[in-house]
């Protein structure tokens, strides 16, 4: 062979091992630049905790400060939040400032949900995942595989309607919800952009249901019939299907990925399928998975740690995964058993927030209609998975079902499907991973363009 064609074959080469290992360094490498070019468009206005001022061990004492209870105005931040939880960021419960608005919205949602008992709960969640369920077309004869995410969003929209609005949950109204619910999650991750279009078809929805008096337990007498819908779109179907969905992928995909772990819990669940590996894998993977990534605070007034001092107006980013996964050396594992080992006070695990500043409403019930929800998925089928599995999920967790027989035998593990499960994973990473820094950059511009928060508070501040 001449010099020039050794030459030709050695660069071929190159280039064929670079493209080769593109899935194994460009995915990790893009979501590093994405942060910087985030940090460089939002300014760094944050006080990451924990971090250098604030440590771990203070963590929680800094959260439940009653100075750390701004919840919008003030940070540039809050642009962002508002522009991905639009329409009505204005009155959604996470984003309203402390006061009577807030008061009555809180008080609203704790009504609605502990309207129903634990029967009711766990008779609604069942009944909605196995209609829900069966409309997935797994059959004994066509085994498939589902991204976890969206298989989940239609069960906890029937759910959340009925909880709203006391009736089964219609096809068309359900079909809103979930559109709705994807464009929101979908642009949180920044894997698509944000349609208004859809959110606000379901808007119009809940407007006429308001108008026609179709809400029976009760919306916040503060708000107006507009504000109102936005507050039920807000709470109930998006913060609520989207937490409820992300959290029962993780779940799911913790299970299918262990397949040790899925044999025990299937010999451990008793005739209703409950056990208490169940909850505690419920608690391992909310704890590993945290759906928070950064929840923020703005300080009404100055807070003294020692002798570090936050002075009033610092906007506070309480990082959720990196206090769950400090405090012990195995901290990031997941272990379920750890929770037969170790107790809750001895674990840093804030999965719900903090008891003192404005914790999750849905707290209780939470875990337990999700425990609803995976029994019923465990008695159909078996899971597996050769996925990527990260706590901001954009893969929506692919994940193979397999229906069990009649004794719930488990059939065995499909390793060419796996492996290609696999390989396609790795590779629509890279191209996702582009996809968000495109969109995720262009989000953070248009959000610091619209100024929806610092104009709204603007106009209420020129008002007075
Ligand atoms: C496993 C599922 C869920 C998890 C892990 C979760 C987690 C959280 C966390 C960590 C917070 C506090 C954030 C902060 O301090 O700023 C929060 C707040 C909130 N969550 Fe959840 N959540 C879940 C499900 C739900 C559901 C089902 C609903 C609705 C029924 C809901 C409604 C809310 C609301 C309205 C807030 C704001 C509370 C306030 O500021 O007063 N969440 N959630």
């Amino acid at each position: 062979m001449s010099g020039t064609a050794w030459g030709w074959s050695a660069a071929a080469a190159v280039v064929v091992a670079v493209l080769a290992s593109l899935p194994f360094w460009l995915p990790g490498l893009v979501v590093a630049l994405r942060v910087r070019i985030f940090a460089l468009v939002n300014g760094d206005e944050g006080i990451p905790v924990p971090g250098k001022l604030v440590g771990t061990e203070d963590f929680k004492r800094l959260y439940a400060d009653p100075a750390a209870n701004g919840r919008s105005r003030g940070a540039a931040l809050s642009d962002l939040f508002w522009y991905w939880l639009a329409p009505g960021p204005q009155v959604h419960q996470e984003h309203l400032e402390p006061g009577p608005r807030y008061d009555d919205v809180a008080r609203t949602t704790r009504r609605t949900i502990t309207r129903l008992r634990k029967d009711d709960w766990e008779e609604l969640v069942a009944r909605c995942a196995a209609t829900e369920l069966d409309r997935l077309g797994v059959t004994a004869t066509r085994a498939r595989v589902v991204r976890l995410r969206d298989a989940m969003m239609p069960l906890w929209a029937s759910v959340y309607y009925e909880v709203v609005f006391g009736e089964r949950c219609p096809p068309d109204a359900r079909d809103l919800i979930v559109a709705n619910a994807e464009d929101v999650v979908s642009a949180l991750k920044c894997t698509r952009l944000r349609h208004m279009g859809r959110r606000e078809r379901l808007t119009r929805y809940l407007r006429g249901k308001i108008d026609a008096g179709a809400v029976p337990y009760g919306l916040p007498a503060m708000l107006t019939e507009q504000e109102q819908a936005f507050y039920l779109q807000g709470t109930y179907f998006n913060t609520a299907v989207v937490q409820m969905s992300e959290a029962m992928a993780h779940l799911l995909l913790a299970i299918a990925a262990r397949p040790d772990l899925q044999r025990r819990l299937r010999k451990e669940a008793d005739h209703r399928q409950h056990s208490a590996l169940l909850d505690r894998v419920i608690d391992e993977t909310l704890r590993v998975y945290p759906l928070f990534g950064v929840a923020h605070r703005i300080t009404s007034a100055r807070i003294a740690l020692g002798e570090t001092v936050i002075p009033a107006g610092s906007v506070l980013l309480f990082n959720y995964a990196d206090f769950h996964h400090a405090g012990a050396p195995d901290a990031a594992e997941f272990d379920p058993d750890r929770w037969l080992r170790e107790h809750l006070e001895q674990v840093n695990n804030i999965p719900f927030g903090v008891s003192a500043n404005r914790p999750c409403p849905a707290r209780g019930i939470a875990p337990l209609t999700m425990r609803v929800a995976a029994a019923e998925v465990l008695r159909r089928y078996a899971l597996s998975t050769s996925a990527g599995h990260t706590r901001s999920l954009p893969n929506r967790g692919p994940c193979l079902l397999t229906p069990l027989d009649a004794d719930q035998r488990e059939p065995r593990r499909p390793a060419a499907r796996l492996a290609l499960l696999r390989v396609r994973d790795r590779w629509e990473d890279v191209w996702r991973s582009l996809v968000q820094l495109v969109l995720g950059t262009y989000m953070v511009w248009d959000a610091r363009r619209l100024r929806l928060c610092r104009t709204y508070f603007a106009a209420q501040e020129a008002e007075q």
